[in-house]
């Protein structure tokens, strides 16, 4: 098996490089791979004639708003030239369907969801662009929603020349580039050893079946949780406007319970409890491709939890990762508005203990409780408990995967 295995990518190889002499690196799948069982291989074929084997990994980092993704993000984003990383592209997706239908229709959102996180895999924006409005030009878009927070966007080869006075508002990290070119940005993909994309829109992890069950992507899923007291919390604070009620409701010390929003909180709280559980049953199409992480974890031990999201991954874990996340988990820096990643995170996890009234916490305890239950997040039965540090409220939990 392992002979003739070689004999035939040999082979492949030679017509490949006679063909392609000039354009190297060249990497291309082999069908079925039998050398891994996870991990799609790919030969690399080295200026010097030799030859690498590489596994490109596809990871989808899903979470909810308010959850640490942008922050956790940040740990594959760090991880540098042999990574692809894209930051919330399914954000036009659902303004576009909002701005066109009301976004009501979940069935139609899912589909669209998933079918733009497959091609985007696969470096094709081809999808994503109808999304975008206004619709770019010949590839070319200044639209992009985030663009900064992908280094591989901000890379010199997609950065396309800084016209001055033209776009003078483009800073892209440590540069300043042009409109984003989406041919570039796809160039650049494919060079990429690994893909990884944060979403806080997929609503149900069943619904990205056929993703996992695509043998071009052998992806793998990283589901992002966190106390939904907290996310509630930091919610009010982040989205004022839209939490305005449950402001109201924070100062009148009463919550309508069969308001809408509260049976929206409820409804997150089960979605994203149903896409746990259908992830930590583990059927046939998901083995070896779940992994739970609670915020609350990464907050504490971030160094601990990133080596086991790499090592999930499959991906060695980069010195520069390293030592972003020293950087930006002690230091109690001045925090720079509410999307900042650079805070004392063991500290700020417990923050929201003391700006939730009691009353809310009780509410989200009532509707969220399998939610709670399941992630290891401690009841709260008084103000006192709420709000005495001494008492932790997250269970030490180990959810099983691999
Ligand atoms: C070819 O280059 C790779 C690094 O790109 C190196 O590891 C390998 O030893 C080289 N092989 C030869 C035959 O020079
Ligand atoms: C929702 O979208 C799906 C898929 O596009 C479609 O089949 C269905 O008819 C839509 N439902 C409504 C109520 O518009
Ligand atoms: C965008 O990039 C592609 C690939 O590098 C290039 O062929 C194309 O001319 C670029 N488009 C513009 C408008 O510069
Ligand atoms: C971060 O906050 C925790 C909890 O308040 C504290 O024990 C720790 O010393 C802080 N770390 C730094 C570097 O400020």
């Amino acid at each position: 098996m392992r002979i003739k295995y070689t004999i035939s990518i040999v082979f492949f190889v030679a017509l490949q490089f006679h063909l392609t002499f000039s354009i190297t690196p060249i990497s291309f799948q082999i069908p079925q791979t039998p050398l891994q069982s996870s991990g799609s291989s790919h030969i690399l074929l080295k200026h010097n004639g030799s030859l690498t084997t590489l596994s490109r990994r596809h990871i989808l980092l899903l979470a909810t708003t308010r959850t640490g993704s942008s922050f956790v993000g940040e740990f594959f984003n760090q991880q540098g030239d042999n990574m692809f990383y894209l930051f919330e592209p399914l954000w036009h997706v659902e303004r576009m369907l909002t701005l066109e239908t009301g976004g009501t229709n979940a069935t139609a959102a899912a589909r669209a969801y998933r079918d733009v996180l497959q091609q985007l895999f696969l470096c094709d924006f081809t999808l994503l662009e109808s999304f975008i409005d206004p619709p770019p030009v010949d590839h070319i878009t200044t639209g992009l929603f985030r663009r900064e927070s992908s280094s591989s966007l901000c890379e010199e080869s997609v950065c396309s020349p800084f016209i001055k006075g033209v776009f003078e508002r483009y800073h892209c990290r440590t540069r300043r580039c042009g409109p984003l070119n989406l041919t570039m940005a796809s160039e650049s993909c494919l060079q990429k050893e690994h893909r990884v994309i944060k979403s806080v829109r997929v609503r149900q992890l069943e619904t990205l079946r056929p993703l996992a069950e695509d043998p071009r992507l052998d992806v793998k899923f990283i589901q992002l949780v966190r106390d939904p007291r907290a996310v509630l919390a930091s919610r009010m604070v982040a989205f004022a406007a839209k939490y305005k009620n449950w402001k109201q409701w924070a100062m009148d010390g009463d919550v309508p319970i069969d308001d809408d929003e509260v049976r929206k909180l409820k409804g997150n709280c089960d979605n994203i409890r149903m896409s746990a559980e259908v992830g930590l049953r583990q059927p046939p199409w998901l083995r070896r491709r779940y992994m739970l992480v609670r915020y609350e974890d990464i907050a504490r031990f971030p160094m601990r939890k990133a080596t086991e999201m790499y090592r999930f991954a499959g991906i060695p874990l980069a010195p520069q990762v390293k030592s972003w996340i020293l950087k930006n988990t002690q230091a109690s820096k001045e925090a720079s508005g509410v999307y900042s990643t650079q805070k004392n995170s063991s500290e700020q996890v417990e923050k929201w203990r003391f700006s939730l009234p009691f009353k809310i916490a009780q509410v989200v305890q009532k509707v969220c409780g399998p939610t709670l239950k399941l992630f290891g997040y401690k009841f709260v039965n008084s103000e006192e408990m709420l709000t005495d540090r001494s008492i932790s409220l997250i269970d030490e939990k180990v959810f099983s995967f691999v």
